[in-house]
């Protein structure tokens, strides 16, 4: 198992895919709108991402058909953006895209409400994000890889959510994935040791109801088994001595003080 440590040079790019990857995040977000399809998203997303002069990772890895994973209400992830999902008042619609910048990749995910959402939806999507920066708390070299995974479970089970197990982050660079797996429940022991100059990808997927998922016929659409809402948080961060740096955080959610919840 080997777990690689970044030089200056490739965290330098990989800043950059990150910075990039959030733009891309901040202003797809704005553009999501009851009525629109899930494959509208998918263009815009792949759009954007090219007029930065990046590549969408995930377009034709392993197959997977578009730029823009779309997962909307009980999907978990991996989405196939189609013509025919239009998007109602209502739903939450999760959005999972990865960028190659100079040969290294970042990788993000965020849900976001459809107009007006219940408040149900909204607490899940908060929770959710929250569940990611208790994990935070942990990531700092000297600490070790589960205890970023026993924070995040902690907080999301304190609500009666079932965080999905089936489905992990991973490290990333050079690779949109990389060792080590990084689990989102608890685990009986510490895993490897956290080092500066590591570069993950932190991804609570998390359901209203059961961590139980299913796979649709697609092959790729993940459910929630008992179609309850899901939602998922995911940035790319770089470990260091101190706090960690979140390469994919939009310059709205560090306005709006995400670099003091951890
Ligand atoms: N963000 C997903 C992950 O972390 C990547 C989607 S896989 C793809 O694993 F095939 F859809 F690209
Ligand atoms: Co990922």
């Amino acid at each position: 198992m080997s777990v690689k440590i970044k030089t200056a040079h490739e965290i330098e790019l990989m800043r950059e895919a990150g910075r990039i990857l959030a733009l891309v995040h901040e202003n797809l977000a704005k553009e999501i709108k009851p009525g629109m399809s899930t494959l509208d998203i998918d263009r815009l997303g792949e759009e954007m991402i090219r007029s930065y002069g990046c590549i969408p990772s995930f377009k034709n890895y392993c197959g997977y058909p578009a730029s823009i994973c779309v997962s909307v209400n009980e999907e978990v992830v991996h989405g196939i953006p189609n013509a025919n999902r239009i998007l109602q008042e209502g739903d939450i619609v999760s959005l999972d895209a990865g960028v190659i910048y100079k040969g290294y990749h970042s990788d993000a995910a965020r849900t976001v409400g459809v107009g007006e959402i219940s408040e149900e939806a909204k607490l899940l999507i908060e929770r959710t994000r929250m569940s990611f920066f208790e994990g935070m708390k942990k990531a700092t070299a000297g600490n070790h890889l589960f205890d970023i995974s026993n924070n995040i479970a902690a907080y999301a089970e304190k609500f009666g959510y079932g965080v999905v197990r089936d489905l992990v982050g991973h490290g990333i660079g050079s690779q949109l994935h990389e060792e080590p797996e990084i689990p989102n429940f608890r685990k009986r022991t510490r895993g490897l040791k956290l080092r500066a100059g590591m570069t993950l990808a932190v991804e609570p997927m998390i359901n209203m109801g059961t961590h139980e998922v299913l796979w649709l016929d697609d092959e790729w659409t993940v459910v929630s088994e008992d179609l309850s809402l899901s939602a998922h948080y995911e940035n790319t961060i770089l470990i260091t001595d101190g706090k960690p740096e979140l390469l994919t955080l939009t310059e709205s959610e560090k306005a709006a003080g995400a670099l003091e919840l951890f």
